[in-house]
């Protein structure tokens, strides 16, 4: 695992954004996954620079998120549908035929977790995988649990993630209490993983992934057994290592 500890959160950002800028400069149909929450907005906004400098181009690439509030509409605004296309999709040009989200308004959860992974299979497999990190240790929305499932699933979000994620919306009681999130083979298969983490709420989760130990109470701690993993985090979230 190479660790890069920056100096502040613009930085933390720019640097993934040339990790994702470089994967498609070298592979122009590559195949990215790609996270949500507050940490990566940053890297989208230098990504877009990017885009509008001439210096990347998205035409051949394929994304797939990692996860989407189950029950909640596409359109909504808290709806990682809606979160992707604000803060990336739409400044772009990657052709929203070849973008992925779970669908979150599903009736049949079977068919769509397992019909996204064999979409990922099709592709060719994840190249880069985008990550953040919960302050409980989540990776997706892989919750810390005596098991931690394989493969894309349903799953009941922690009571963390419902208070933490209540920012985003009117109340806590608005909170989605269910998400379909990819597994953690779906993740541990992609290529090379590049995991973000900015503030010193992710400190005490950023040493407990990287500890030596894998504990699926901490799910990020898996990390540590793949072999191309670059942890791109700021002063505050490496307060502790
Ligand atoms: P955040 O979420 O970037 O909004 O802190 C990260 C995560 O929960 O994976």
């Amino acid at each position: 695992m190479r660790i890069y500890i920056e100096d502040n959160y613009e930085k933390m950002s720019k640097k993934a954004a040339l990790i994702v800028a470089s994967q498609i400069i070298l592979k122009p149909a590559s195949v990215l996954g790609l996270a949500t929450g507050t940490t990566p907005v940053g890297m989208y906004k230098a990504l877009v620079e990017m885009y509008n400098e001439g210096e990347v181009d998205f035409s051949e690439v394929i994304s797939f998120n990692l996860d989407e509030y189950y029950g909640l509409a596409k359109e909504s605004p808290q709806s990682y549908y809606t979160y992707m296309h604000e803060q990336f999709f739409k400044h772009i040009n990657l052709p929203k035929i070849q973008t992925h989200i779970p669908d979150g308004t599903t009736g049949d959860v079977v068919a769509e977790c397992l019909g996204y992974e064999e979409k990922i299979r099709a592709a060719g497999g994840i190249d880069l995988q985008v990550l953040g990190i919960g302050g409980n240790g989540h990776v997706g929305f892989n919750e810390p649990n005596d098991k931690l499932n394989v493969l894309t699933h349903l799953v009941d979000l922690s009571e963390k993630t419902i208070r933490d994620n209540s920012r985003f919306f009117k109340s806590e009681s608005d909170v989605p209490r269910q998400a379909l999130s990819v597994g953690i083979a779906t993740i541990m298969k992609a290529r090379q993983i590049v995991l973000l983490a900015s503030g010193k709420e992710k400190a005490e989760a950023i040493k407990e992934m990287t500890d030596g130990y894998v504990n699926t109470q901490i799910p990020a701690s898996i990390l540590q057994t793949h072999a191309n993993v670059s942890l791109i985090i700021d002063r505050d979230a490496a307060a502790l290592l």
